[in-house]
């Protein structure tokens, strides 16, 4: 890790685990969302939700974001996550404004003393350069949002949601009543994210263009990961139900090829040793750099104590080399022990 990583002004890096479910479980009243439902999601993912309406997609897409609790089982969330969430009910925009005051009026984009800016991850934009980026014409930067169709105000929310500084992108049902247009522009934003996305849509051309993994809710609380995206998980699902019948136990996204699956060595002791010292290592690290992050926090630490800040400032970043690999060496490990037979 180098100096450029931490950067606590504009978009930092997530730590390379981002959620952990395992064994999860959750339901309203008579409806099983999720029945002993395990993945996890690592940094560079791009996750894709699908299943018919009322299944669970949203209910899992919170639960993985730490926005709604399990029944039972655990949910682990990853360090450093810096969210950015379109919501399916676009509840974000106020009608009665222009597109122009609908960023420039938000408090994250607001550039101060300049009314012609924007603030898109850290750097200042012009307001009109930056709405043409997502196919608005310069006349349309003064309508209100209310003359916009459907399409069009997805288009804004993305826009300003793609303005803050995050990494992991949240989005569900982005691609309602898109124009192609905006998928292809859609498409491209998310390929050159430099973080994990998790998307939920219907749209299948869509999503074999952007999804690495994709979990497929197939209702009673039956949840299922597949590798790659809308067709492969057709093409898996076709070749599960030729063979045995699929149970429900979610294969790993990324399962390792199958001799190494099947390869009988387990963990050797120094291995098995750190594995189990691992969640403590990367809990004291966790808060190490929780406190860290608090102290330089303080703007006027710099001028009082430059010497205190120099210190605090190396250890964050050593901490978070630490952090990093105690989280890779975690994963590696728990792959190869659940490789095992
Ligand atoms: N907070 C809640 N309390 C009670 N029931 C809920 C709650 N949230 C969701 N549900 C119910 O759980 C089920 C799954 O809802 P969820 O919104 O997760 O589905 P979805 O797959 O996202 O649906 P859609 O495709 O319509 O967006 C629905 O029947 C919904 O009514
Ligand atoms: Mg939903």
């Amino acid at each position: 890790m180098n100096h450029d990583d931490l950067n606590l002004w504009s978009g930092q890096k997530s730590g390379r685990l981002v959620a952990d479910l395992a064994d999860v479980s959750k339901r309203y009243g008579y409806k099983l969302i999720l029945r002993n439902f395990s993945m996890r999601l690592v940094r560079g993912d791009r996750l894709a939700l699908v299943g018919p309406n009322g299944v669970g997609k949203t209910t899992l897409l919170r639960i993985l974001t730490g926005a709604e609790t399990p029944d039972s089982g655990t949910v682990k969330l990853g360090t450093g996550l810096d969210m950015a969430v379109f919501d399916q009910n676009r509840s974000a925009l106020d009608p009665e404004l222009s597109l122009w005051e609908s960023l420039t009026g938000s408090a994250e984009m607001r550039v101060s003393g300049r009314a012609d800016q924007v603030m898109v991850r850290g750097q200042p934009r012009h307001v009109v350069g930056y709405l043409k980026e997502f196919l608005f014409s310069e006349a349309q930067a003064r309508a209100p949002v209310k003359s916009l169709s459907g399409g069009e105000r997805a288009r804004l929310l993305l826009a300003r949601l793609m303005a803050q500084p995050s990494n992991l992108l949240v989005l569900d049902e982005p691609t309602n009543d898109l124009d192609i247009e905006t998928l292809d522009l859609l498409q491209e934003l998310i390929s050159d994210y430099d973080g994990t996305v998790i998307v939920v849509s219907h749209d299948r051309d869509f999503l074999d263009r952007v999804a690495t993994v994709t979990v497929a809710m197939e209702g009673g609380g039956q949840a299922v990961i597949y590798a790659g995206g809308w067709s492969d998980y057709q093409a898996q699902r076709r070749e599960n139900r030729a063979g045995e019948r699929a149970t429900d136990k979610p294969k790993p996204a990324k399962s390792a090829p199958k001799q190494a699956e099947k390869a009988p060595d387990g963990l050797t002791f120094t291995e098995a040793h750190r594995l189990k010292e691992l969640p403590g290592v990367i809990a004291r690290l966790e808060a190490e750099i929780a406190k860290l992050t608090e102290l330089l926090s303080d703007p006027d630490l710099f001028t009082r104590e430059p010497v205190k800040f120099r210190k605090a400032t190396d250890a964050l970043v050593e901490r978070q080399a630490a952090l990093a690999q105690a989280e890779e060496d975690w994963l590696t490990l728990e792959d190869k022990a659940s490789a095992a037979p």
